[in-house]
C-alpha cells in the first residue's frame, strides 16, 4: 500500500525535454513523477519554442535561470552545478529521442524516455552501450505496464492457472484519427510524418504499448516469426499506417495477434489484452482498468477487482487506496516513476543484486519494442509475407 510513503530516502533531482504546455503527454509525466516525491523538478528545455518553455516553467515554479532554451544547453549548464539535475525525462517527438538520450547518458544521467526509445536497434545499442558505459539507466514509459493487474496476471499465468498458454491477443485501436486530423492538429501532424516518426505511425505509437504488457505478462514468451500487414486507410498518411494487423508466432508454438489502429472509428481508447490458456482466460481492458476477466473453461466468469485481498501480493504492493475506488492512467505511471526512482538510486549504489531482480520497463523493454517494429516492417513491405525474427 503506497501511502506517499517515499520508497527511496533521498529526492532525484529531475529535469524535463518537452512535455512542455502544448504537448500530451507532459503532465502525466510531472504527476507520476512527483506524485511520490521521489522526484523534485528543478529545470527543463520544456518546448521547441524557447520562450513558450520558459514561461511554462516559470510557472510549474522552475527558477528562470533553469529554463533552458535547448537540452544542450540544459545538460551542459546544469553540470557544472553542484545540484544540478541527475535524471532526466525526455518528453518529445519521436524522431528526437535517441540524439536526446544519447546526449543525456553521455552527460552522466539517468534517463526516463518515451516510446518508441528510437528508430532502429543499432542505435538502441549504442543507448545499451552508453548506460552500461556511464552506469546510468533508461526507463520507457509504457504506462499501464505499471497497473497491478497486470502484474496480477504475470502472477497468476506464472502459477499455471491459465494452464499452457496457447493465444495470446493484443489490442491498442482507437478511432480519434478516423479523418485527417492532422491537417489541423500540430500534434498529431508529426505522427504522420516519416521523418519525424520513422518507419511507422501505429505500429510504434500503439502498438508497442499491449506489445509490452504482454511481455510483462509472459516474460519468457519469445517471438520465432512475425507476419504484419499495414494500411493506410486515410491515403495521404501512406507509406505510413493506420492499421495494422500482426501475427505472430512464438517459439513455445503459441500464437500471438496484435491489432492496432487509429481508424477505428467511435472508439475511445480500446487497449485490449487477453491471454488463452488451455485452462483459462485472462482478459484486462484500459477503460475499464479496475477490472479483469477470468473465465476458467466450463465456470461461470470471475471479475477480478482490483485493491482486493485476494490478489497477489506483487499486484497489491501499488495499491493506494484500496478495491472500489478506481485507479487507472495515472496511477500506473506513478507506479512507474517510483520504480524508475528505486532502479536510478540502486543503480547509483551499484547493488547490481537488488537490480537483477527488480521489474520496471527498463532499456531492454525499449530495444525490444524497436526491434519489433523493425521486423513489423520488413514483413509488411516485403508484402505481408512470414519473417523470421531477428
Ligand atoms: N506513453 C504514452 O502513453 C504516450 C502517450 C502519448 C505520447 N507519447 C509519446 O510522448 C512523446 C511526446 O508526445 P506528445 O503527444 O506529448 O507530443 P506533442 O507534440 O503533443 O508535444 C511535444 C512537446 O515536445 C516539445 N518539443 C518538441 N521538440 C522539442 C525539442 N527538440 N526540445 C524540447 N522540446 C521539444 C514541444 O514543444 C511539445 O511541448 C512521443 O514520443 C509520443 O510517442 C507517449
Amino acid at each position: 500500500m503506497i501511502n506517499g510513503t517515499r520508497k527511496i530516502n533521498r529526492t532525484i533531482r529531475w529535469g524535463m525535454v518537452g512535455g512542455g504546455s502544448t504537448s500530451q503527454i507532459g503532465y502525466i509525466h510531472r504527476s507520476a513523477a512527483l506524485r511520490d516525491n521521489s522526484f523534485q523538478l528543478v529545470a527543463g528545455a520544456f518546448d521547441i519554442d524557447a520562450q513558450r518553455g520558459k514561461n511554462f516553467g516559470t510557472q510549474l515554479l522552475v527558477a528562470e535561470d533553469r529554463c533552458y532554451p535547448d537540452y544542450k544547453t540544459m545538460f551542459l549548464e546544469e553540470a557544472k552545478r553542484s545540484d544540478g539535475i541527475e535524471a532526466v525525462s525526455v518528453v518529445t517527438p519521436n524522431g528526437t529521442h535517441f540524439e536526446i538520450c544519447k546526449a543525456a547518458l553521455e552527460a552522466g544521467l539517468h534517463v526516463v524516455c518515451e516510446k518508441p526509445l528510437c528508430f532502429t536497434t543499432s542505435e538502441a545499442n549504442i543507448l545499451v552501450e552508453l548506460s552500461k558505459k556511464y552506469n546510468k539507466i533508461v526507463g520507457v514509459a509504457y504506462g499501464y505496464s505499471g497497473h497491478q493487474l497486470i502484474h496480477q496476471a504475470r502472477d497468476m499465468i506464472a502459477r499455471g492457472e491459465l494452464g499452457e498458454i496457447r493465444m495470446v491477443h493484443m489490442q491498442f485501436s482507437h478511432g480519434f484519427h478516423s479523418e485527417a486530423v492532422e491537417l489541423q492538429n500540430e500534434s498529431t501532424r508529426w505522427r504522420v510524418d516519416p521523418k519525424i516518426v520513422g518507419p511507422s505511425y501505429v505500429l510504434g505509437d500503439l502498438a508497442t504499448h499491449p506489445l509490452f504488457l504482454a511481455e510483462t505478462m509472459l516474460p519468457g514468451l519469445r517471438i520465432k516469426k512475425l507476419l504484419c500487414s499495414r494500411q493506410s486507410f486515410v491515403k495521404s498518411r501512406a507509406p505510413l499506417e493506420d492499421n495494422a494487423y500482426v501475427l505472430m508466432e512464438y517459439d513455445n508454438g503459441a500464437m500471438g495477434h496484435m491489432w492496432c489502429s487509429a481508424v477505428n472509428a467511435g472508439c475511445m481508447h480500446g487497449q485490449i489484452i487477453r491471454i488463452i490458456g488451455s485452462k483459462a482466460s485472462l482478459e484486462w481492458w484500459d477503460e475499464r482498468p479496475n477490472q479483469m476477466k477470468y473465465e476458467i473453461q466450463g465456470q461461470p466468469a470471475q471479475i477480478l477487482e482490483r485493491g482486493m485481498g485476494y490478489l497477489s501480493p506483487r499486484a497489491l504492493e501499488d495499491d493506494r487506496i484500496g478495491g472500489g475506488h478506481p485507479e487507472g492512467l495515472f496511477e500506473s505511471w506513478s507506479n512507474l516513476y517510483w520504480r524508475f526512482a528505486v532502479a536510478m538510486d540502486a543503480t547509483d549504489r551499484k547493488d547490481d543484486k537488488f537490480l537483477s531482480t527488480f521489474w520496471y520497463p527498463d532499456l531492454h523493454a525499449g530495444v525490444e519494442g524497436v526491434k519489433w517494429i523493425e521486423n513489423c516492417v520488413s514483413s509488411a513491405d516485403k508484402g505481408a509475407i512470414w519473417v523470421d525474427y531477428k
